[in-house]
């Protein structure tokens, strides 16, 4: 491989967007932010340099960090914030690896403005499972609030309430004709009749799962998590936040119209406010003849928006999560653990607000607010790096390695939602001995009206070997797991008032974060750590940190 050097400088940049004008934190001016492209085997190195009052720290959301867990970045779990004038170089390999990612701000809600693709082509003289496309596109999406959303989370951590929600969703960073006076803000596609595109497409929006469809379209699904995986066509897909998927789109070759509209809507099973509007863009042809053109130059507004399910369609999202399986062959084989060394069950969910009589309720900004926690934990952050802290030894205080592999409080989910909502807080991690073969059910406990929760592993991919609804039962579920060809993933949805066991190895030293990916619940505490100690070889043992690491 070779090193793709980079430079991100954080800077402050005036962007119009629904007739106002806000001042947002970018990165070199740009938003959505700029493309990071490299090849499998490859070696990033991006320079990052802080010119603004906010702290950041990026993340390349997907990537493995195969012994370099100092350039993973989310703040105060593998490294302290990059300060105002400071700048920090993230340096890591990409191994095994090739798909699309991406890369986003880890601390508070930064990540609303400074987010942009990661995008892995396959080593030389390799080519992708299928006939490669006439061309590829990011398709990103984002929510923008006319609001600073650091105020918008402020806001509900200080009152308790829930925060705001976004007042646009965006396709590429543009909101579409759909909002007021953003018609002139509308991601436009330009295909050509009868090729094969690859949309890569990524969820960088911060509280929503979204469904997106194509009219008259569909699309094969090729790729989860830069992870291929077996074909399968569909009209609309689910993206949760953090997911990407890569899809192909195939163009008709002669078409009767020059122009369709793209649309993307949350999929939302809970109560409460959330954004229940569209976005739209619009997939266009070029070069067709002027008669087509001419006569459909209709208003966009008029054109048919694509069929996207009920807000609530759970059992669509079920019934698309099913689809998807590894390739399982001789090329890109499915690596799943077979035997298990440590079993952990996890409940995720909110916690209460206002705290019941008799209950405790410790988010983690007062034991009045609302919370949510993994186990019955909410975890605080500390205020310095637990990454840092590990490998200096210098962990008392900071954290305790007694995070519960079981619920604090015993989990009956019967379909009317249990009187669970205790909640205690702290900085717990579970510490896993080298190459310890993990299992891991995540039941949603649907205490606050149901919902799912996209769950999000750094460091690792792990194994989707089964999901369900109800309660998890032990002695039953385990035997219908897919050992054979699950789906191998960074980030998965948790379904509402359901379950879903994963595998993984822990063969990558470090400090790893595991969080619910919608942001508003990991900033309620929906977050927990796994510690993964060093192995005997020396490539199996986490280095010391680059000398730039910023301090606390
Ligand atoms: Cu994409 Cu911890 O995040």
């Amino acid at each position: 491989g070779v090193t793709r050097h980079y430079k991100f400088d954080i800077r402050l940049k005036n962007v119009t967007r629904l007739c106002q004008t806000k001042t947002i934190v970018t990165v070199n001016g740009k938003f959505p932010g700029p493309r990071v492209v490299a090849r499998e085997g490859d070696r990033v190195v991006v320079k990052v340099i802080n010119h603004v009052s906010n702290n950041v720290s990026f993340h390349w959301h997907g990537i493995r960090q195969i012994q370099s867990g100092w350039a993973d970045g989310p703040a105060y779990i593998t490294q302290c914030p990059i300060q105002t004038g400071q700048s920090y170089v993230y340096n890591f390999t990409i191994t095994g690896q090739r798909g699309t990612l991406w890369w986003h701000a880890h601390i508070s809600w930064m990540r609303a403005t400074l987010y942009g693709p990661l995008i892995i082509y396959p080593k030389h003289n390799t080519s992708y499972p299928f006939a490669k496309p006439h061309k590829e596109v990011p398709i990103i999406f984002g929510e923008w609030w006319n609001a600073n959303t650091e105020a918008v989370i402020n806001q509900s951590l200080v009152t308790g309430a829930g925060p705001n929600v976004s007042d646009s969703y965006t396709i590429n960073g543009l909101p579409g004709p759909l909002y007021d006076c953003s018609a002139k803000d509308t991601f436009k596609l330009k295909v050509k009749p009868g090729k094969t595109y690859m949309l890569r497409i990524i969820n960088a929006a911060l509280n929503d799962d979204l469904f997106f469809s194509i009219a008259n379209h569909s699309m094969t699904v090729v790729e989860a998590d830069a992870v291929y995986v077996k074909p399968f066509e569909t009209d609309i897909i689910l993206i949760a936040p953090g997911q990407t998927t890569n899809v192909l789109l195939k163009t008709h070759p002669n078409p009767q119209q020059t122009t369709f509209l793209m649309a993307a809507r949350p999929y939302f099973t809970g109560q409460g406010t959330f954004d229940n509007s569209t976005i739209t863009g619009i997939l266009m042809y070029d070069n067709l003849s002027a008669s087509i053109s001419s006569s459909s130059n209709t208003s966009i507004k008029n054109l048919p928006i694509p069929t996207l399910p009920p807000i609530n369609s759970t059992s669509f999202v079920a019934n698309f999560s099913n689809k998807f399986r590894s390739l399982a062959n001789t090329q890109f084989p499915a690596n799943v653990p077979q035997k298990v060394d440590k079993q952990f069950f996890f409940t995720v969910g909110l916690g209460s607000n206002p705290c019941p009589k008799n209950q405790t309720c410790q988010g983690p900004n007062n034991s009045s607010k609302f919370s949510a926690s993994v186990n019955n934990v909410s975890m605080i952050l500390p205020t310095t790096a637990l990454l840092q802290s590990y490998f200096f030894k210098k962990s008392n205080g900071v954290y305790t390695s007694n995070f519960p592999s079981v619920p604090l409080v015993p989990f009956n989910y019967t379909g009317t939602p249990p009187n669970n909502t205790h909640v205690s807080n702290g900085t717990k991690v579970v510490v896993l001995p080298f190459n310890t073969s993990v299992e891991l059910v995540m039941q949603d406990t649907s205490i606050l009206g149901a919902e799912s929760h996209p769950l999000h592993l750094h460091g690792y991919n792990f194994y989707v070997v089964g999901q369900g609804f109800g309660n998890f039962d032990p002695k039953k579920d385990p035997a219908n797991y897919n050992l054979v060809d699950p789906v191998e993933r960074n980030t998965i949805g948790v379904p509402s008032g359901g379950w879903v066991a994963i595998h993984f190895l822990a063969d990558n030293p470090g400090v790893w974060f595991m969080h619910c990916h919608f942001e508003v619940h990991l900033s309620w505490g929906l977050r927990m750590a796994w510690l993964v100690l060093d192995g005997e070889l020396p490539n199996q043992k986490l280095p010391p940190p680059p000398a730039d690491l910023p301090k606390c």
